[in-house]
């Protein structure tokens, strides 16, 4: 059998306390790979049951606090002894609004939470690493933080800053042997994205802007976290890893240009 590629490994997650989230999702493939797992999120939610197992802790923190995001490390260095792998994924939506019409307080706890945490978290935990000499962070960003996103102006910033972050702390501390990399999903099928179902009409026209036809699962996002923390990502940092069914690969237009696109082609 195959060498489990994170035994004894320890991850801290922020935002893994969503059964069918992302960071629950990932959190069970690394403790599949024999990693400890450590989960920090505002409740423990649907991990409670799990949370018996020697092999995971959990400390309630809302990320958009420095102070509770030192916590959160000091909880996990003390419960698993150390810190390899920080995988910063909590994060949080707004509501859909043109910037006049957004709420100022909004945008403050979206940016505290989605960057903010990452920043308050990192400050914390690369000295570890850097005592390790060696240490792997990676983020939830998204693909609206790779270009513009209509009406969601402060989660697309937020976003568009973790990718400018991470590509930061990657220059910084590469020579410390500590590599920084991001995903960006597209739409994902999970708790946060459970409110399109309930609009067939958006969610088939969203579906409509994805060359592969559907959303992606929350394993698959895991699966590329689990490939940049591994001893396969080497010499990779700094990077951005698109997990979206194609999207960020298309700049075609709307679906409507998309459909006059494909009528004048079945015309000549
Ligand atoms: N689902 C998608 O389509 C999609 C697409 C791109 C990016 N993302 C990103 O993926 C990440 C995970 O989201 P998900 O889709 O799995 O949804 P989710 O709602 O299951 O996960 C978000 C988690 O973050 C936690 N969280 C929110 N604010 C927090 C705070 N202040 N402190 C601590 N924890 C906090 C929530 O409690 C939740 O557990 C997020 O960063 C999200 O922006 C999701």
């Amino acid at each position: 059998m195959a060498a489990h590629r994170f035994q004894d490994h320890v991850v801290l997650i922020t935002g893994g306390a969503n059964a069918s989230g992302i960071g629950a999702v990932t959190a069970s493939l690394f403790l599949a790979e024999g990693a400890k797992v450590f989960i920090a999120d505002l409740e423990e939610r649907d991990i409670a049951s799990y949370l018996g197992s020697k092999n995971v802790g959990f400390c309630k923190c809302d990320v958009s606090s420095p102070e509770e995001c030192e916590a959160a490390v000091q909880a996990c260095v003390e419960i698993h002894g150390r810190i390899d792998i920080l995988f910063h994924n909590a994060g949080m939506l707004c509501p859909p609004a043109h910037v006049p019409n957004q709420d100022v307080g909004v945008f403050q706890k979206v940016l505290l939470t989605n960057l903010g945490g990452l920043f308050y978290l990192s400050k914390v935990v690369i000295p570890y690493m850097q005592k390790q000499g060696k240490g792997s962070i990676i983020a939830t960003a998204s693909t609206s933080g790779l270009s513009g996103a209509m009406s969601i102006s402060p989660y697309a910033a937020s976003k568009a800053a973790v990718i400018n972050l991470v590509q930061t702390i990657a220059l910084d501390h590469a020579k410390d042997g500590i590599r920084v990399n991001a995903v960006a999903p597209g739409l994902i099928d999970t708790p946060m994205t459970a409110g399109f179902s309930q609009m067939p009409a958006l969610r088939d026209d969203m579906l409509s802007n994805i060359p592969m036809g559907r959303a992606g699962k929350p394993e698959e996002v895991g699966k590329a976290v689990l490939f940049l923390a591994s001893e396969d990502a080497s010499f990779i940092t700094g990077h951005v890893l698109r997990v979206d069914g194609g999207t960020s690969a298309d700049c075609s237009g709307s679906p409507d240009v998309v459909k006059h696109l494909a009528a004048m082609q079945r015309q000549r």
